[in-house]
């Protein structure tokens, strides 16, 4: 992996060379030079922070100024990855204006390298506007939590005839200027069909094998979240109860005497 500075043309090349690539969420400065060093190719700062540091139930209540402080920390953390800021619900839908200025707020403030907002037709004037500022956008279709109280919940989208929906869609960033789409929560098949007709990277959250790109919260992945964990999660690891077993070794050593030792103390 070299350490040439991923941009945007690579995620084009990868998707005409067939070469998947990968993602991660990241919201602090330690798990990004990790992913980074392990050659993830892109971080998104997601808004999910709402869910993963924030303590909210949806990523609703964020805010740009939440989001701010944990994107530039990612941005300087990494040497090669290509660093996405989420632009959070309430900072793009009154229009192309509202929406530009906050892609320009994420691109002087944090260093990032690309915006992401969601919406497809309904979104497309924003991603031109930024997009016509030099701005590289991702889109996001399929399942946008963001509108999660409109659509009714976390439900699959593109099932049956509403596979159209998700087409036109895509269609629509496309052609407004994003590099690239994420789809979230979307049949493996209507993925597919998207992948094939558009010219730009597709990106799948819950979307199947048959997209250009995957990504994954990485609190999901690293087996942080527990209960309702989403059918399209892997977990790679568990750190949750990695970290919950070395809580209880530290307090019952601290309790017993054995820690510090010796060797811990001047
Ligand atoms: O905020 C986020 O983590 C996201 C991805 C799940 C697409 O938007
Ligand atoms: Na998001």
């Amino acid at each position: 992996e070299s350490l040439k500075r991923v941009r945007t043309r690579h995620f084009q090349s990868a998707k005409e060379a067939g070469e998947p690539f990968t993602g991660l969420t990241s919201y602090d400065m330690l798990t990004a030079q990790i992913f980074d060093e392990a050659g993830i190719d892109f971080l998104l700062v997601g808004d999910s922070a709402g869910n993963n540091v924030l303590g909210y139930d949806t990523t609703l209540p964020v805010t740009v100024d939440d989001l701010i402080p944990l994107t530039r920390a990612v941005a300087k953390a990494v040497k090669r990855a290509f660093v996405v800021a989420d632009m959070p619900f309430g900072s793009y839908e009154t229009g192309p204006q509202e929406a530009l200025h906050t892609a320009v707020r994420f691109m002087k403030e944090t260093g990032a390298h690309a915006v992401k907002l969601e919406g497809g037709r309904r979104s497309a004037k924003q991603i031109r506007r930024i997009v016509g500022a030099g701005i590289p956008v991702m889109a996001h279709i399929g399942f946008t939590p963001q509108s999660e109280h409109g659509l009714g919940g976390h439900i699959v989208q593109g099932r049956g005839e509403s596979a159209e929906q998700i087409l036109a869609d895509a269609h629509a960033v496309q052609e407004a200027g994003a590099f690239a789409v994420v789809m979230e929560m979307v049949p493996a098949d209507v993925a597919q069909r998207v992948t094939q007709e558009l010219r730009i990277p597709t990106i799948g959250v819950g979307a199947g094998p048959h997209v250009d790109g995957q990504l994954l919260v990485w609190t999901d992945w690293a087996g942080f979240t527990t209960g309702r964990i989403p059918r399209f999660v892997k977990q790679y690891a568990d750190l949750k109860g990695a970290l919950s077993e070395a809580a209880r070794t530290y307090k019952a050593e601290v309790q017993s005497g054995v820690f510090p030792a010796p060797e811990h103390s001047f």
